[in-house]
C-alpha cells in the first residue's frame, strides 16, 4: 500500500471541547461513525464485517442515503442501524441539502462522516472540516479520473484510456471541492493487459477493503486536535 498520510492539516480546528472528561475515540470509545450512501452499499458493508471482526474500534450510527431506492439502505435496516433518505431535490440549494443532512446526523453526534458512494455535493461548513472523509476509485490527484461526474465505471474506463499502468484508490478529506482535499492514504494496483473498466474495479474495491478502515484509524490517531485528547498531567 503507498501511503500517503501526513497531509498538512494545520488549518483544522478541534471541534470537541478539551477537558478533563474527554475521551479519544479509537482510544477509550469506538469511533462514532455516520455513513452517507447512494447506492450499493458495498463500502457500508465491508465497515460493518471489519468492526465486526474487531479490526476497527468504531461503531455505525446512523446511515443517509441521497436515493431512496438505494441498496446501501437495505444493508444498514439489516444491521439494525437507524437509516434515513435526504434526496437534493427537496430542497432548494446545496447549502440547505447540506444543512438538511447535518441536522439528521447531529443526535448521533458523530466524530467522522464517512462518504461511501455519495454522489452529491456536500458543502462542508467550518464546523464539520477536517470530519469528513470520502473514498475515491483512483489515484488523488494524479490520476485526473475525477470530479463531477467521475464515479463507478466511468473513472475505471478513464484510466484505461489514458493507458495508465497503476490504478488504486484514495481517502482524502472532503473540502468543499469535488475530490480535492488533502489525501489521508492511498492503496495501489496494477492495470493489467485486457482489463476492462468492470475487472479494474473488482482489483481497486479489493484494496478499498482495506485501505478505508486503515485510514479512519490513522487519521483518527494522528489528529487528536479534531477528536479531543485525554487531559493529563496538568496539559
Ligand atoms: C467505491 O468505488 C468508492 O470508491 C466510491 O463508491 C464506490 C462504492 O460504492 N466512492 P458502494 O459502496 O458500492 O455503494
Amino acid at each position: 500500500m503507498a501511503a500517503g498520510i501526513g497531509s498538512d492539516q494545520g488549518s483544522l480546528r478541534p471541534s470537541h471541547a478539551l477537558g478533563e472528561d474527554d475521551d479519544r475515540p479509537g482510544e477509550g470509545r469506538p469511533v462514532g461513525l455516520s455513513v452517507l450512501l447512494s447506492g450499493t452499499g458495498r463500502t457500508l458493508e465491508n465497515l460493518l464485517r471489519v468492526i465486526a471482526r474487531g479490526e476497527l474500534d468504531a461503531r455505525v450510527d446512523v446511515v443517509v442515503s441521497s436515493v431512496a431506492e438505494a441498496r446501501g439502505l437495505e444493508v444498514a435496516a439489516r444491521a439494525g442501524i437507524p437509516h434515513h433518505t435526504i434526496r437534493r431535490r427537496d430542497f432548494a440549494d446545496d447549502v440547505a441539502y447540506g444543512a438538511a443532512i447535518y441536522d439528521a446526523l447531529a443526535p448521533y453526534e458523530p466524530d467522522l462522516i464517512l462518504l461511501a458512494g455519495f454522489l452529491r455535493r456536500l458543502v462542508v461548513p467550518p464546523a464539520w472540516e477536517g470530519r469528513i472523509l470520502n473514498i475515491h476509485p483512483a489515484l488523488l490527484p494524479e490520476s485526473g479520473a475525477a470530479g463531477r461526474g467521475f464515479y463507478g465505471e466511468r473513472v475505471h474506463a478513464a484510466i484505461l484510456a489514458s493507458g495508465a499502468t497503476t490504478s488504486g484508490a484514495t481517502v482524502h478529506v472532503v473540502d468543499n471541492g469535488y475530490d480535492t482535499g488533502p489525501v489521508v492514504l492511498r492503496a495501489e494496483v496494477p492495470v493489467l493487459p485486457g482489463d476492462t473498466p468492470a475487472t479494474l474495479g473488482t482489483r481497486v474495491f479489493a484494496a478499498e477493503c482495506a485501505l478505508y478502515p486503515e485510514a479512519i484509524r490513522r487519521y483518527v490517531a494522528a489528529h487528536p486536535e479534531l477528536f479531543g485528547v485525554r487531559m493529563r498531567d496538568g496539559r
